[in-house]
């Protein structure tokens, strides 16, 4: 075939990469019960208020646990977590201790009264869920971020967040690949040479 002309597959969900991220959740009446999912299916919904999206089949027992507690955490995964968050996404909560298995450990979650975050994760968004759409597959809990907390060694001395020195990780039609070389920033195609240069110089 010729590999300039298009093939039409039949419809899917193809939009790649997108971001894999470690979602902790806890049972509302024993936040003892705490567990970690791993989600592909995670997106930004909304600006004001911070809106963040999180698709999960209802057979998977965080479901329950994100429902019946209308909290939870989206833990952005770095390279090094990147064996742990495979293993929370082919193992289930409901027979398998997966903080013991991965080494992960929960931290407190700012601003959150049962889900716990994921302790060295880069950052982690605290949500609270605003609306639960049923899809057909998936359920799509719509979560208000009420805080941020970001790793201390990802913020510079005047406070500002350095992200693309956390080693992100994205997934990409079934394989899980690391964030590399910063190609410009936001405006960077209309910026003076001076200010591209300078600011480049900052990433390499
Ligand atoms: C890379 C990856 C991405 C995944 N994305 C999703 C997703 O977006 N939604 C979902 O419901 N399950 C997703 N899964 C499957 C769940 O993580 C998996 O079924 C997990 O074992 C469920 O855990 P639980 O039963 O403890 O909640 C994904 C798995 C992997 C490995």
């Amino acid at each position: 075939m010729d590999k300039q002309q298009y093939r039409i597959l039949p419809p899917s969900t193809m939009l790649n990469p997108t971001p894999v991220v470690l979602v902790s959740c806890a049972e509302k009446e024993h936040p003892e019960n705490k567990n970690m999912i791993t989600l592909a299916w995670a997106g930004t919904v909304n600006s004001e208020p911070p809106m963040v999206s999180v698709s999960v089949r209802k057979e998977r027992y965080s479901h329950g646990l994100i429902l019946g507690s209308g909290e939870f955490v989206v833990n952005l995964a770095d390279e090094k977590m990147a064996r742990g968050v495979d293993f929370c996404g082919v193992k289930s909560g409901r027979d398998t201790d997966k903080a013991r298995e991965t080494g992960f450990e929960y931290m407190a979650a700012d601003g959150l009264m049962t889900a716990p975050a994921v302790k060295g994760a880069p950052v982690s968004l605290c949500c609270k869920v605003r609306h639960v759409l049923e899809l057909g597959s998936h359920d799509m809990f719509i979560g208000e971020v009420v805080s941020v907390m970001v790793r201390g060694d990802l913020l510079d001395e005047k406070g500002s967040m350095h992200l693309e020195k956390a080693g992100l990780i994205a997934y990409s039609h079934g394989l899980y690949q690391k964030l590399g070389d910063v190609l410009g920033f936001f405006g960077w195609s209309v910026a003076r040479e001076d200010v591209f240069r300078r600011r480049m110089s900052t990433y390499r």
